[in-house]
């Protein structure tokens, strides 16, 4: 069955989407009926939310054949909204990709345009061939689609306590795995300069979460969100972000498959989520996890549990304070304002998270989602040559966040 399914995906991977004329709205909700409203709109498969539902703004992309209508809903439930885009695809076509090597094998890495998986892997494989006493690479499962989950461990040797940043479990968000390689350069070929908090953890990095979505952005669907799983004959893919095992289903997701919040048949119904899962348990049998990261954009959050519902963790104190200190530090480098706060609460309740489980059932204490740039002027097309300040900022947050505890 498996087989035959993945026979038919190679057959239609020929077509691509297209967004000419796709426009995306930003809407104004102010009260609780306003977010009501708005998801309720999120039930109509044909628009495509590039944030959640929440305030102060909530952007929605609309093919051009549905933008009349989407405008007459909005202003019959007396929502405010601008244009913030008017074609997607011009974006897209702006967009600087390393094209891929013809013969399959890895180009090398720069941080000044978007890379394709072989690319990140090969850089991975790549480091750990040239500093073997530093860096393990593994795969700590496959996709769906057989892709390896490939996870790099930086260890000078001298930390008892570790340190996870995942990127790319949103396949559109293309920043997020971008950075955490841009990270992961810093901790490896920059150690010199680093090596203070270098040393301090072994640093789990996992760069593409979701491998098979990740590609599929890059070769079909640009703006492709999910993983590329098929649980029902209309519709593929789960979003990886609503599978994790911890209040699954309980609010801020879908039973749809059609849905982009699809929360899956079950929870950790996807390899993807069930393996990094499976990981981190195991490795954290000890408790030797100090903090849990998982990169997306955008928005410039520095979210932290809970997001399944409006409440605040007992320690929120402590996430606030070690939080607060890595959000002062990423402003400090180019000015870049990032919200502080528990997702739910500063967004809108979303159940099957990473973070919550991470915390909830992992028992990792300071578990966050750093929503990266921006604040939807590119949205998901950020250009290829915000990647470096996006990184150097995100670098500063953390390793903030990492000397807080020394
Ligand atoms: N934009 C992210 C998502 O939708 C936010 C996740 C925040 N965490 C949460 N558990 N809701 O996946
Ligand atoms: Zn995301």
């Amino acid at each position: 069955m498996k087989l035959l399914v993945l026979l038919l995906a190679a057959f239609a991977a020929a077509e691509r989407v297209r967004y000419d004329g796709y426009e995306v709205k930003r809407v104004f909700p102010k009260e609780s009926d306003d977010l009501r409203h708005l998801a309720e709109l999120r039930h109509d498969n044909r628009l495509d939310f590039w944030t959640e539902v929440q305030k102060p703004y909530t952007d929605i992309m609309v093919p051009p054949q549905m933008v009349e209508e989407l405008e007459g809903r909005l202003r019959e439930l007396g929502l405010p909204f601008m244009t913030i885009i008017r074609d997607v695809q011009k974006l897209s076509d702006e967009q600087k990709v390393a094209e891929p090597n013809e013969d399959g094998t890895p180009r090398a890495m720069d941080w000044t345009s978007y890379h394709r998986l072989v690319d990140i892997h090969g850089y991975m494989d790549q480091l750990a061939e040239d500093y073997p006493d530093m860096v393990t690479v593994m795969s700590i499962g496959s996709s769906y689609e057989d892709r390896d989950m490939k996870l790099i461990k930086v260890s000078t040797g001298s930390a008892t306590q570790k340190m996870w940043i995942d990127g790319g479990i949103h396949a559109r968000e293309w920043i997020a795995p971008a950075v955490v390689t841009y990270i992961l350069r810093e901790l490896v070929e920059n150690y010199e300069e680093n090596r203070d908090v270098v040393d301090l953890y072994d640093w789990y990095l996992l760069p593409l979460h979701n491998p098979d979505g990740y590609e599929y952005s890059h070769t079909n669907a640009r703006l492709w969100r999910k993983t590329r799983s098929r649980w029902s004959g209309s519709c593929v893919g789960v979003d990886p972000n609503r599978n994790w095992d911890y209040h699954w289903m309980e609010q801020g997701a879908s039973s749809d498959p059609c849905s982009e919040i699809y929360a899956g048949p079950e929870p950790f119904s996807e390899p993807e989520t069930r393996s990094a899962a499976d990981f981190i348990m195991a490795e954290n049998a000890d408790e030797s996890f100090v903090g849990f990261f998982t990169v997306h954009s955008y928005g410039q959050y520095w979210l932290c549990p809970w997001g399944y519902d409006y409440i605040y963790p007992d320690d929120y104190d402590d996430l606030e304070d070690a939080g607060m200190t890595g959000v002062n530090a990423l402003e400090d480098v180019h000015g870049t304002q990032f919200t502080f706060g528990p997702s739910a609460i500063v967004l809108y309740a979303a159940a099957g998270g990473s973070d919550d489980w991470a915390k909830g059932v992992g028992n990792i204490k300071y578990s966050y989602t750093l929503e990266l740039r921006d604040t939807g002027f590119w949205g998901f097309e950020l250009p290829a040559s915000q990647i470096v300040p996006t990184g150097q900022e995100t670098w500063e947050g953390i390793k903030a966040f990492a000397r807080y505890f020394q």
